[in-house]
């Protein structure tokens, strides 16, 4: 009777020494879903992966992989993941293609179907062309995209990703993300980190935010923008040191214009609150163009003004009080 979760950990702890990385945390992976760990430095996401990943102990909790745990049965495990560690650990002295054999022959797979299954991930990676090049005269981009493709040589069940794209280009992001939705549609369980919150937005049907190695929020990037922001964010500089002096008035302007009967902005602005960043001021609000309305009318005349959505790095920042990238 196989499990219906991919994934389920309850009080996941690990400590080194005093230190807590990873503090009591709970959570499911369902089969065949995208799921996310967005957090910022430090927060506990690759000591998480590497516990799942059987090559970490946990000091405490409970933790089954593909309905196994990974401290009972690592190698039963292992085989049954594939990962992409934070930092590629190609062998850069081989080819493109012998680091994929190389890896399937660990794994004790038979050698005609590992030189056939080679070259399809080499298709799939967008690599062909590069078979024979040795890894260290391929781009970050590339590296990247060979590291995922040896790890699917076992066609794993469930994928994990420490930060897959974190320090790429934004075209090397794309065609990634393109490769993982492939991967995701073909019903492979995706287990990601990241603390870029484009990605988490792209690719995770569901995540959890994490800080200090406690889980701050959960749900879908959609439903976490709901529950801990506004609609839409008024993003204003008025210059570096008039910024903090400009909240208290911002707040006041529009805490009234929300409740008074008159003004184009009234009613509808949706007026929530102000953060002050070191280099500009947000405003939530479900209107931030009618916000900006009215910051004009009251002769407020800020340097730049810039109308967005609500993202997950709002959600972060209310959640904790701080940006996810520092
Ligand atoms: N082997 C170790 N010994 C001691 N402390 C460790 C060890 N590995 C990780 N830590 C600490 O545990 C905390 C969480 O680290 P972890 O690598 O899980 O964070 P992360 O969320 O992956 O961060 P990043 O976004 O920078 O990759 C950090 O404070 C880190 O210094
Ligand atoms: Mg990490």
């Amino acid at each position: 009777m196989p499990v219906e979760h991919a994934i389920r950990a309850t009080g996941l702890t690990k400590r080194y020494g005093d230190f807590t990385a990873v503090d009591g945390i709970d959570f499911t992976v369902n089969r065949g879903e995208s799921f996310g760990l967005l957090g910022p430095n430090g927060a506990g996401k690759s000591t998480t992966m590497r516990m799942i990943a059987a090559v970490a102990s946990r000091s405490a909790g409970t933790m089954s992989v593909a309905g196994l745990d990974p401290e009972q049965n690592g190698p039963e495990v292992r085989a049954r993941l594939g990962v992409i560690p934070q930092q590629d650990n190609l062998d850069e002295e081989l080819s493109v293609r012998e680091n994929i054999i190389m890896y399937g022959r660990y794994f004790g797979l038979p050698r005609r179907w590992l030189n056939a299954k080679t070259e399809e991930l080499l298709e799939f990676a967008q690599l062909s062309h590069k078979a024979t090049a040795r890894v260290e005269d391929l781009s970050g981009g590339m590296k990247r995209r060979l590291t995922i493709a040896r790890a699917l040589v076992n066609e794993p069940e469930i994928l994990l990703l420490d930060e897959p794209t974190t320090g790429l280009d934004p075209q090397a992001r794309h065609i990634l993300w393109d490769r993982l939705f492939r991967l995701r549609e073909s019903g492979t369980t995706l287990v990601l980190t990241t603390h870029h919150m484009d990605e988490a937005e792209q690719l995770c049907e569901r995540l959890i935010v994490v800080d200090e190695g406690r889980i701050m929020a959960e749900g879908s990037p959609a439903g976490l923008i709901r529950d801990h922001s506004t609609r839409e964010v008024l993003e204003l500089r008025f210059g570096m040191d008039r910024n903090q002096e400009q909240a208290q008035q911002l707040t006041t302007l529009l805490s009234s214009a929300d409740t008074s009967s008159h003004g184009a902005a009234a009613g509808d602005l949706g007026f929530s609150h102000v953060e002050v960043l070191p280099d500009r001021l947000l405003v939530y609000a479900g209107s931030a163009e009618s916000a900006l309305e009215r910051i004009h009318a009251s002769g407020l005349r800020p340097m730049t003004s810039l109308v967005r959505r609500s993202s997950l790095e709002d959600v972060f920042l209310r959640l904790t009080g701080r940006t996810l990238v520092d």
